[in-house]
């Protein structure tokens, strides 16, 4: 099973007075999946948005908005980001105790379940859970901070993963550190959702856009290349 790679810019380095202006951009650019990275000052050591932003983001997005929740504890705010839009909501392993009740409650909110793991957790942590979500997010940074350097030894992470998920139907995200020479590396080991922050809001404005589309196709085809 070969999906497309898909390309998921994250708004962490998109342009924070002009949200939907840069969801549109990065879109009309060529973005296949807008990605929010909301984070609660207490899971990880930065803060930035939550359900609201997500809600009033919407409007602005007419593919998926691909929602990563870096907040611990997750359960009391799936509903409110269900509600805000989201059609894929990810949550840490590292985040609580009952994983899989919170990956039921992501789906029976009607939201596609993700499941992040750290540079330090292992693929082991996800084994149990991987008939339970549409998606696998492999961290490649510690995650805080946008523009962080790609962390090399979490490349044999994403083959292990995609050995372990076999024939079931589940993405393997990428996150933090992905540009057109980290992409190749992780689309070899099987990995098919990018998501790249710095590597493509650096590259334009929403004044002049087109940088981004450049970002985006030159990290597509860095990742199809390694998997021809
Ligand atoms: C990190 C976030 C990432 C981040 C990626 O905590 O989850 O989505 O925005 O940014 P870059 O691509 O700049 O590493
Ligand atoms: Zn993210």
């Amino acid at each position: 099973m070969t999906n497309p790679i898909l390309i998921a810019p994250s708004i962490l380095a998109a342009d924070f007075a002009a949200f939907g202006a840069e969801c549109r951009a990065v879109e009309a650019q060529g973005a296949d999946w807008v990605h929010v990275d909301v984070m609660d000052g207490h899971f990880v050591p930065n803060l930035t948005f939550g359900p609201a932003m997500c809600a009033a983001l919407r409007p602005h997005i007419s593919g998926v908005m691909d929602v990563h929740l870096m907040i611990a504890p997750v359960d009391p705010y799936i509903d409110a980001f269900a509600q805000a839009g989201a059609d894929v909501i990810t949550a840490h392993a590292e985040a609580g105790p009952h994983l899989h009740r919170t990956l039921q409650a992501i789906r029976a909110a009607g939201v596609r379940p993700g499941v992040a793991l750290n540079p330090a957790t292992p693929a082991e942590a996800v084994a149990e859970v991987l008939d339970l979500v549409d998606l696998v997010c492999v961290m490649t940074v510690n995650p805080g901070f946008g523009g962080q350097s790609f962390i090399e030894t979490c490349v044999p992470k994403v083959a292990r993963l995609r050995e372990m998920i076999g024939d079931r139907d589940v993405h393997i995200e990428i996150d933090g550190g992905v540009d057109p020479s980290t992409a190749p590396k992780v689309a070899a080991a099987g990995a098919d959702v990018l998501v790249a922050g710095s590597a493509v809001f650096k590259h334009g404005s929403v004044e002049a856009p087109e940088g981004y589309g450049a970002a985006i196709r030159e990290i597509r085809g860095a990742a199809e290349g390694a998997r021809a």
